[in-house]
């Protein structure tokens, strides 16, 4: 992607210190964008700053937990004002554990819904003056969950879904401003908090089986689509949902693929390769 892509373009987003999130702010950067970056721990936002400054970009850093507005409405009206108004906001903090859903506290199933679902509610919100502004566009990140159902991820799956409706109901309501609204859908990444929590290394053979390319993606694949749905490139695109994920989507759950292979193991299907 050229250089200047982005160039003078401001950027803010959630979840930006680490992870998938990281990423997407490190394919910001090479292309010239201003980023902002917002997450709970001061030390680990400002390790990633010190990265992004080291790729040519100009950087804002917020601590503030997207559950809470005011806090979330500060760190953007600052973003905006240090770095020009904001062109894209990516709500891509997310919180999860594994849980059946009979054990599951209600306060552990809203807490991931809040900082899933409501913590994007308050990014796009606080955002939209400056999104007015700019013609710019919002980019949610959710995850397979949302339509392709998983063990133990019940409250996961409830906020993403959420996400993606919040994403259509947003490019409805602000489109006809000029701004667009999409999601990106990450399938599985290396090193990063989620997978850590999902697939023991114990249970990566099984994840990898599942995606048709063969194996995980990077922070920097999903950031390279982030880029272009953010950018020119993307000008006519809103209400999309992009999936990222090698290809897993696909194989739905997994189950069924694995019962399929079994069957063929069993000479009860025909041959194949
Ligand atoms: N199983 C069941 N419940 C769990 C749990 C687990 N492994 N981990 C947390 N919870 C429940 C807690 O028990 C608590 O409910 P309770 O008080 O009724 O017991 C509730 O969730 C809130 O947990 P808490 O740790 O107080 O919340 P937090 O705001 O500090 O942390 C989390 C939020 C739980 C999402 C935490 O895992 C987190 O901070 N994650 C951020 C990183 C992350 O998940 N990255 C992956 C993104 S895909």
């Amino acid at each position: 992607m050229a250089p200047d892509l982005l160039k003078e373009a401001s950027v803010f987003i959630t979840g930006g210190g680490s992870g998938i999130n990281l990423g997407i702010a490190r394919c910001f950067a090479q292309v010239g964008a201003n980023v902002a970056i917002c997450g709970r721990t001061p030390e680990r936002l400002d390790l990633a700053a010190q990265e992004l400054r080291g790729l040519g970009a100009r950087v804002f850093t917020a601590v503030a937990d997207v559950r809470d507005p005011d806090a979330v409405a500060a760190a953007v009206a600052n973003a905006g004002a240090d770095l020009g108004p904001l062109s894209t906001v990516v709500a891509g903090a997310a919180g999860n554990f594994m849980s059946s859903a009979e054990s599951m506290s209600s306060k552990g199933f809203r807490t991931v819904v809040e900082i899933d679902l409501v913590g994007s509610f308050h990014a796009a919100q606080a955002a939209f003056d400056q999104l007015k502004q700019t013609r710019g566009s919002v980019l949610f990140v959710s995850a397979g969950q949302a339509d392709s159902a998983y063990l133990y991820q019940a409250h996961v799956g409830a906020a993403k879904a959420g996400i993606d409706s919040l994403m259509r109901h947003l490019a409805i309501e602000w489109g006809p401003l000029g701004i667009r609204s999409n999601v990106i859908v990450p399938g599985p990444i290396e090193d990063t908090e989620g997978m850590k929590r999902l697939a023991a290394q114990a249970g990566r053979q099984a994840w990898t089986d599942s995606i048709a390319l063969g194996r995980y993606g990077t922070a920097e694949e999903v950031g390279a689509m982030a880029v272009v749905l953010a950018s020119p490139l993307a000008s006519f695109v809103t209400g999309a949902r992009i999936v990222v994920d090698g290809g897993l989507a696909l194989s739905g759950s997994g189950l069924v693929n694995r019962a399929m292979a079994q069957s063929v193991a069993a000479g009860q299907a025909p041959q194949v390769r």
